[in-house]
């Protein structure tokens, strides 16, 4: 084994795979975009249990680009966990192509794959570490496993990595002294111990509280900055997303049904899966309101309620002049805002007097994306 391969230079330890012709023909012409790290066509994946069949995947086409933070969300059962485990073929895919690097996964022969795999880094749900060895002997294992026995390199990596993942101190500690969020931060240094260029993360935050969540993602951030990593990340939440994801694809049954830069899909979801994905960012209406809102005005004092949806017009806050001009009699009623991405989305929740439901002028600037008038109140004063 010559280790070499996995730590000179921090540029692609894979070249020598790289400069090799992919093998198989190539369906031309397609161009893909300069910067791809990862390419996923027409892949199909078909699992076969006796005479039961189950069409995981169907149809994936997906470019994923060098240094991307690239999101997959589907509900529970959409073929996410296959499509990660195809990217370096923990399962292979039934139809299609996966290039790594320009590299054809499916042409690869054990020696190779197994190269490929060192180079991709994964990270799990449950973290996957060893209860019966310490953080250092987990994370030692991972290049004892790659042929690696010069001791003093493993400790210089193992060190710089524990502190890349601020856990300095704890390379004697054993994985049950760890909380949750200790053992992914193991997890994820283990997955950079070989130096990949590709992190996979299959729900990685998943078991975790949302303030560690939190703090995971923007760990995974900083590293993406910092050694410049791909990373794939799948998940079941809109907030790990809209957190640190640059582009999303938004996966049901097995299909992609829509995909592109977050602030877009989170604006413009065009999908009912992505609707209700969306669905538990979205703030309900206060309980005392929903009680009192009816369909027609009922009395001629009677305010229409109405919700107005800031996303997607690019804008990069919300002035409050823009409100003011809503009308010196609107009420604020409740407001949820927040930044995907630079851009401001959304809702704010209105009220104000109108006996025929027409809303003045000034509702119909387009930074307001969609204006609902939800019911009617009648205020009790
Ligand atoms: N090894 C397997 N054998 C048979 N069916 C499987 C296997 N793995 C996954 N499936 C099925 O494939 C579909 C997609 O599963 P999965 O990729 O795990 O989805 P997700 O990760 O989005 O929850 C599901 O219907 C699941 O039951
Ligand atoms: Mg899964």
């Amino acid at each position: 084994m010559n280790s070499a391969l996995y730590f000179e230079g921090s540029s692609e330890g894979l070249t020598e795979l790289a400069n090799q012709p992919v093998a198989g023909p190539i369906t031309e012409p397609r161009s893909e975009p300069d910067h791809a790290h990862v390419v996923i066509r027409d892949v199909h994946k078909t699992y076969s249990t006796g005479t039961v069949k189950v069409e995981a995947l169907k149809n994936i086409n997906l470019t994923i680009g060098r240094g991307e933070i690239f999101g997959i969300i589907g509900r529970s059962g959409a073929g996410k966990s296959s499509l990660i485990r195809t990217l370096n073929r923990l399962e292979d895919v039934t139809s299609g192509q996966i290039l790594v690097n320009n590299i054809d996964v499916g042409s690869l022969r054990e020696r190779d794959l197994v190269t490929l795999r060192r180079r991709i880094g994964m990270i799990f749900q449950h973290f996957n570490l060893l209860h019966s060895k310490t953080v250092f002997e987990n994370l030692a294992l991972a290049m004892k496993a790659a042929g690696v026995r010069d001791k003093a390199a493993i400790r210089q990596r193992i060190d710089e990595l524990l502190a890349l993942v601020g856990l300095e101190g704890k390379a004697q500690v054993y994985p049950s002294r760890l909380s949750g969020g200790q053992k992914q931060r193991v997890g994820i240094a283990r997955a950079l111990m070989l130096k990949p260029k590709l992190l996979l993360c299959d729900e990685a935050t998943s078991a975790l509280d949302p303030e560690t969540t939190h703090s995971i993602l923007s760990l995974l951030k900083d590293i993406r900055d910092k050694l410049g990593l791909t990373i794939i990340l799948i998940t079941h939440e809109m907030s790990v997303i809209s957190e640190i994801c640059d582009r999303v694809a938004v996966l049901e049954q097995g299909e992609v049904v829509e995909s592109g830069p977050v602030w877009k899909i989170f604006s413009q979801p065009q999908h009912e899966a992505t609707r209700a994905l969306l669905a538990p960012l979205r703030k309900d209406l206060p309980d005392a309101l929903l009680a009192d809102l009816k369909p027609k005005p009922v009395h001629t004092g009677s305010r229409a309620v109405v919700r107005l949806t800031l996303a997607g017009s690019g804008q990069k806050e919300l002035p409050l002049h823009l409100l003011a001009s809503l009308g010196t009699d609107t009420k604020l009623l409740q407001s949820d805002i927040e930044y995907v991405q630079g851009h401001v989305m959304g809702r704010l929740l209105v009220s104000l007097p109108t006996e025929d439901g027409k809303l003045p002028e000034s509702f119909s600037t387009p930074v307001f994306s969609d204006t609902e008038v939800l019911g009617y109140v009648t205020p009790s004063a």
